[in-house]
């Protein structure tokens, strides 16, 4: 699997033949950028989601959980700058028709001149090997130099123009680094327009009483509103964190990319409420805690980097992403903002309600600061699919597929497979899967031949599995295989809950340390 776009399409096809992800209402040629999860993909994003609950929540004695609603008052969205400010800037292109995000045209543009510089780079450390010094390449090779520089004022101009909300800048940007639409090579663009993101709803039943309501484009609101209600009701004390998992929707114009960007899609979010001026101090804090996370899962520490904003979004003094390789490159995964006190603020001035904390070491009532850190769901899912599957070839040349899943999160922990459907093995495996079964997630798997078995098991991302033979009935042993190493054991039957244990607990992945 060479090429990256070879790889996107295989994940997306084996997504779909494993029962990860369906296109939504398929049956009626499917929703655009809306997706359903089948019945590998329920259990991956809820493992998915377990794993970052009880590493922000179990974990930490004062981070708490909430599940707001979805539906809420709409003077939320008009507090929190949504109604004003959740704008995208789009731009058409006149020939083909299509529509874009002009800031991402630009971005693209910038991207292909790091690109060009990592080439250089790549190009000469292979050229002088070990003795190669990157640091002193990259300061004095002309070539790479221009490109940086270009990438830089590209991207700095782009962030001074949208701050400044001058549309038409961004525009001749894109005229004169001559951006043409990627497709058809047009370079016919319309003018660049700011387009509100918020799905519309209305509550109650007639026309006229109605209220005009948003679906939530983020959960964080959820947290803020009810930041008294939970800190009262918990007694926490700053610092202390907010967690929450729901759905989030958005009016993605282009959405494309598979599940990377949705309409509807899902949020980890975490507020994390502190003093103001130690903000700063907490952004670091949790850029490296998140970061561990992600590596936590064995992914690969390359796939990740952090991509710093130049432009701040108008609630941050502070703003990195956790982006990760995904087969069409290094794209945002999770943000971390510092989002100062800009919405509870304006929350209090919009509600004329307080929402302050009274710390009693500092005898001072404050409108608290708050580092967000807020993770897509189904980017995460995609993440972990991407990274996991691979195509092997064997040691007798023929090929496998395998999805090396992190075992924490794999839909189904073990098979257990009677070798033949006699002999009383599968009344022998359902026993093994009726005791296993409270505690993990295991299938009984009796059609077709072992071989053939065990690498559907693969496939599907399931780290063991479990082959009861006729020695089984004699001396209550199994064979336990591993999906990566395809190692096979003898172990006996009152070992398999303690191996599955030390495989798949969170106390093993997440680690002590988190
Ligand atoms: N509360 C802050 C916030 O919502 P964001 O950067 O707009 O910040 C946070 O979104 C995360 O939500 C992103 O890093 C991404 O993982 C995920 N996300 C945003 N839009 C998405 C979309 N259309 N589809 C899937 N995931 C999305």
């Amino acid at each position: 699997m060479a090429k990256q776009e070879d790889l996107f399409k295989k994940v997306i096809s084996h997504a779909k033949e494993y029962g990860y992800i369906f296109a939504s209402s398929e049956i009626y040629d499917g929703l655009s950028a809306v997706y359903d999860y089948g019945q590998n993909g329920a259990e991956l994003k809820k493992n998915i989601k377990d794993y970052w609950w009880k590493s922000m929540v179990h974990l930490h004695q004062n981070i708490v959980g909430l599940d707001a609603a979805i539906l809420m008052h709409p003077t939320t969205w008009k507090a929190s700058g949504h109604v004003d400010a959740f704008n995208d800037p789009l731009i058409d292109n006149k020939d083909s028709k299509r529509r874009f995000r002009a800031d991402v045209l630009v971005e693209e543009y910038a991207e292909k001149l790091n690109q060009k510089a990592e080439k250089e780079i790549a190009k000469a450390r292979k050229r002088f090997g070990d003795s190669f010094d990157q640091e002193q390449f990259v300061n004095t090779n002309p070539r790479v130099q221009r490109y940086l520089e270009e990438r830089t004022q590209v991207l700095e101009r782009l962030a001074k123009s949208l701050t400044e909300e001058n549309l038409q800048d961004v525009k001749a940007l894109i005229e004169e680094l001559e951006i043409a639409d990627p497709e058809t090579g047009s370079k016919n663009w319309t003018e660049v327009r700011q387009f509100n993101l918020m799905f519309g709803t209305k509550l109650g039943a007639s026309s006229d009483s109605a209220t005009d309501l948003y679906l939530r484009p983020e959960t964080a609101q959820g947290i803020f509103v009810n930041f008294s209600n939970v800190q009262k009701s918990a007694r926490m004390k700053i610092p202390f964190g907010i967690a929450q998992i729901g759905k989030a929707f958005r009016n993605e114009i282009v959405a494309r990319q598979f599940i990377f960007r949705m309409r509807e899609f899902e949020q980890m979010e975490m507020q994390f409420f502190v003093r103001p001026g130690d903000e700063l101090r907490w952004y670091e804090h949790w850029k490296e805690k998140r970061m561990a996370w992600h590596k936590s899962l064995g992914l690969g520490d390359e796939n990740y980097r952090f991509h710093d904003h130049e432009k701040l979004a108008h609630y941050a003094n502070a703003a990195t992403d956790i982006e990760f390789d995904y087969p069409f490159g290094f794209k945002e995964l999770e943000g971390i903002h510092s989002r100062t006190d800009f919405d509870l603020k304006a929350h209090e001035e919009f509600s004329h309600k307080k929402l302050r904390f009274y710390d009693p070491e500092l005898k001072e009532n404050y409108v608290p600061y708050v580092i967000e850190t807020s993770i897509g769901l189904d980017r995460m899912f995609l993440a972990v699919l991407s990274a996991a599957l691979k195509e092997e070839e064997l040691e007798d040349g023929s090929q496998r597929t395998v999805l090396k899943l992190p075992a924490v999160l794999a839909p189904v922990k073990a098979a257990v497979l009677p070798l033949v459907k006699k002999d009383g093995l599968p009344e022998l495996a359902q026993d093994i899967v009726n005791d296993l079964k409270w505690d993990f997630h295991v299938q009984y798997d009796d059609k077709d031949a072992i071989g053939r078995r065990y690498r559907r098991q693969d496939a599907a991302g399931t780290p063991l599995c479990i082959t009861v033979d006729h020695e089984s009935l004699e001396d209550q042993t199994v064979t336990v295989r591993y999906r990566d190493s395809m190692e096979q054991k003898r172990v006996p039957i009152a070992e398999l809950s303690s191996i599955l244990t030390e495989e798949t607990s969170f106390r093993k992945w997440i680690g002590e340390e988190f």
